[in-house]
């Protein structure tokens, strides 16, 4: 069966074609000139329709790091006093405001040369044992996002000047918090 249905928001529209092969049910979406496939089951096809925002990162800024290659780069930068500058974008300049006071941040970024089809790995402390990926920090993994709890040095305008990141040159920043002891560490 295919499904076709035009909706009109105020300011954009969305095109919207279903094809429904039994199942599973794939969902050929076009927004924001993209087509996605989505492969979807029914129970979650009422969720189908989103905003035009649903799912949709934007870099806020990138990682001047001193790891050109993976091979150059810590399974975990969190002990190394190696220095990163992280650039953010002008347009979200303002989001820094009062970072300074702060000695640690969390960093989100995107693992852009990872693996996205892999559920099961080694890791390099345990060779023996394969672990689902979500019981591991590999980068490879569907949506890969990593994450660094970091040192700021400083703050010259809109650059941060921080250690312990495992990144490699040119990742993209997708989100800076930042760290509450109090929050964030698990006794
Ligand atoms: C094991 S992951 C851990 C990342 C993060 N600390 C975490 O736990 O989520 C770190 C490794 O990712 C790799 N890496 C860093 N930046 C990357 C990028 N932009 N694309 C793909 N791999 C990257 C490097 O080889 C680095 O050793």
């Amino acid at each position: 069966m295919v499904q076709i249905e035009n909706k009109t928001k105020e300011n954009d529209t969305e095109k919207i074609l279903a094809l429904t092969l039994k199942l599973p049910l794939f969902v050929l979406q076009f927004e924001q000139n993209k087509f996605m496939l989505r492969s979807i089951n029914k129970s979650a096809s009422k969720h189908i329709i989103r905003g035009e925002d649903y799912m949709n990162l934007k870099p806020i800024g990138y990682v001047h790091s001193p790891y050109k290659e993976r091979k150059d780069a810590p399974s975990q930068g969190r002990n190394r006093d190696d220095k990163f500058q992280i650039e953010i974008l002008e347009e979200f300049k303002d989001g820094l405001k009062g970072i300074e006071k702060r000695s640690h941040l969390i960093v989100l970024y995107w693992l852009d040369k990872s693996k996205r089809d892999i559920l099961q790995t080694t890791t390099p402390h345990d060779k023996n044992e394969v672990k689902g990926i979500f019981n591991t920090r590999s980068p490879a993994r569907p949506n890969p996002i990593a994450f660094n709890i970091v040192d700021l040095d400083k703050v010259e305008g809109s650059i941060l000047h921080v250690r312990g990141m495992d990144a490699l040159d040119g990742s993209t920043v997708v989100d800076i918090k930042p760290y509450a002891k109090e929050i964030d560490c698990v006794e």
